[in-house]
């Protein structure tokens, strides 16, 4: 991100998450209460840890807003971790009297290992703490922000489950659903999947197993002429692809049709160009999922995130005890069996807050109204051409 600037700190247990948005105009309106609503629907989802039931997510803005409106200035986001009284002594920023007991086996599929060895961490803690995906509710609460600014330019973003383990939802038609698929225990439009997808977590659960799946982030009324062809880092489809990949346990990505393209012909693949005096340019199909040559073509984004299983399992795999190197069973944390559904949620954030920065980008604006008036002139301009 470039216009849009975030950073984050906090750990999982510590007493709060910390994010500064900076970039966003002036005279947004936001209220805590639409950020409530997305950290709400993270912590959803049939298959989630006993950790969802004790947070309760709530974003307190805590600067750059005033009376209902963004000032310009970066805004400060606070999330309390209501678990936090539970681990104070563990998570104590003074040294404690007695030392809490160190972990020191990393488990599989974490950054445990890793983690300790660039950072020489002896108590894996320091890693697993700051390594959580907790700190996706930072995310999610700035997305929230990025999803506000990109409405009031007609953009509408939400995502559903496509895949969780080995059951596949069957391809959704004309009629998506967006409006009603949070009311679905595991955020999939298909509710024959969803029931074979919910028996699936229940097992797994009941092995001591986890699992997976994949989601699909769709982004409707987003501008043409976003991105850029010209030099790598301004390409729009590798914004979307480091976004979905910054999200703990994303390791794959599609744009539009993604790997089912490469077993298809071109002729099955590329979308025909029409046009129409009063709509402009158009596409009959969206195979390219809305990015052709790096740049928006206004056709709906659409983006797949594969999650790999939660790696912490409660029948564990085999590990090393770091301080003898003795082989032994990996720590157990508390943990999810699928958070497929919370994912999703997450991606639709990042697609939000790397959207909303391209958009900047292209558009600029240091108020909405600067920023809605520029993209009318430029999407009027290429209606006429
Ligand atoms: C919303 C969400 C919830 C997650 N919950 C858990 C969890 O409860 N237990 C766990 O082991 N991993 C969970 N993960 C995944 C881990 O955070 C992730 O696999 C780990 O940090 C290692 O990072 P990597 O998979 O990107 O290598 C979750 C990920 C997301 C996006």
């Amino acid at each position: 991100m470039s216009t849009l600037r975030l950073l984050t700190a906090g750990e999982s247990h510590g007493p709060q998450l910390t994010a500064i948005l900076e970039g966003c105009p002036s005279k947004l309106a936001l209220t805590a209460a639409e950020i409530d609503r997305d950290l709400a629907r993270r912590q959803l989802g049939f298959g989630r840890g006993a950790r969802m039931t004790i947070e309760n997510d709530h974003a307190e803005i805590v600067a750059g807003v005033r009376q209902g409106r963004t000032t310009g200035a970066p805004i400060g986001l606070v999330i309390g971790n209501r678990d936090a009284v539970n681990w104070s002594k563990v998570m104590s920023v003074d040294v404690a009297e007695e030392a809490p007991a160190p972990v020191t086996v990393p488990r599989p599929g974490h950054a445990d290992l890793g983690g300790a060895l660039t950072f020489e961490h002896d108590d894996l803690r320091d890693v697993i703490e700051r390594a959580s995906a907790r700190e996706t509710a930072t995310r999610v609460a700035c997305g929230a922000v990025a999803r506000r600014l990109l409405a009031e330019i007609g953009c509408r973003i939400w995502s559903h489950v496509v895949r969780i383990g080995d059951v596949e939802a069957a391809p959704d038609g004309a009629d998506r659903r967006a409006e009603v698929v949070d009311d679905d225990p595991v955020r999939c439009l298909d509710a024959a999947a969803s029931a074979r997808m919910q028996a699936a977590i229940g097992a797994a659960r009941d092995r001591g197993d986890t699992l997976g799946g994949v989601f699909e982030v769709v982004v409707e009324g987003f501008p043409a002429g976003v991105g850029s062809y010209v030099a790598a880092d301004r390409r729009l489809g590798a914004k979307l692809a480091g976004a979905m990949l910054s999200i703990p346990a994303v390791k794959g990505f599609e744009l539009g049709a993604g790997f089912a393209a490469a077993a298809l012909s071109g002729s099955l693949v590329h979308d025909e160009i029409f046009f129409e005096e009063a709509r402009g340019y158009y596409r009959a199909t969206n195979r390219a999922g809305g990015v052709e040559g790096g740049i928006s073509t206004g056709e709906p984004i659409v983006v797949r995130a594969a999650m790999k299983p939660i790696a912490t399992l409660l029948h564990p795999l085999r590990s090393v005890e770091m301080r003898t190197h003795a082989r032994v069973e990996a720590h157990v944390e508390r943990s999810d069996v699928c958070a497929v559904p919370a994912a999703a949620v997450v991606g639709e954030a990042v697609i939000a807050l790397a959207l909303a920065d391209a958009a900047l980008d292209r558009f600029g604006g240091a108020s909405v109204g600067e920023f809605r008036d520029a993209v009318q002139v430029f999407t009027d301009h290429v209606r006429r051409r």
